[in-house]
């Protein structure tokens, strides 16, 4: 075996900055994948690094586990994959990010002002929301709700 195809639970967490409990985690939920050696040990290929960091980078994304499973699924599992694997998965993410990135955009633009939740609590309340009418148009922050749709 390649020693590149030999790492060690404990060096591809330090090298991925997670717990072994977390690398032990994605392996159950099918996000990774280990041989055993003849001790019976977990040893990891070295693409693990980058598909661990990938689950990190989404996760901190705010795209669940569960989608990040899914996007996976596309990817080999026996095989390093090539660019082409992770321009698939990249381009599953797009629309999904695009809108994130949108929301957290119209959430940065509105937070000063007015977002029409029912506090009534600034000055452009009564102009933007007066008495709160807005809670007839549907539940939680309906300005911020509705910009971001919108855009
Ligand atoms: S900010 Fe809450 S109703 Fe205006």
């Amino acid at each position: 075996m390649l020693e590149e195809a030999n790492w060690t639970v404990g060096r591809v967490a330090k090298r991925c900055g997670v717990k072994v409990s977390t690398l032990h985690y994605y392996e159950r939920q099918g996000l990774i994948r280990s041989w055993r050696n003849d001790g019976n040990q977990r040893r990891y290929k070295a693409d693990v690094l980058r598909r661990i960091s990938v689950i990190k980078a989404a996760q901190r994304m705010g795209i669940s586990l569960a989608d990040i499973k899914a996007a996976f699924a596309s990817l080999p599992n026996n095989r390093t994959p090539t660019k082409e694997d992770w321009n698939k998965l990249a381009a599953s993410w797009q629309a999904q990010l695009n809108a994130r990135i949108h929301y957290l955009e119209t959430l940065r633009d509105s937070l000063s002002g007015c977002i029409g939740c029912g506090c009534l609590s600034l000055n452009s309340c009564p102009i933007y929301n007066p008495e709160d009418t807005l809670a007839s148009e549907g539940e939680g922050a309906v300005i911020l709700e509705r910009d971001a749709a919108l855009k």
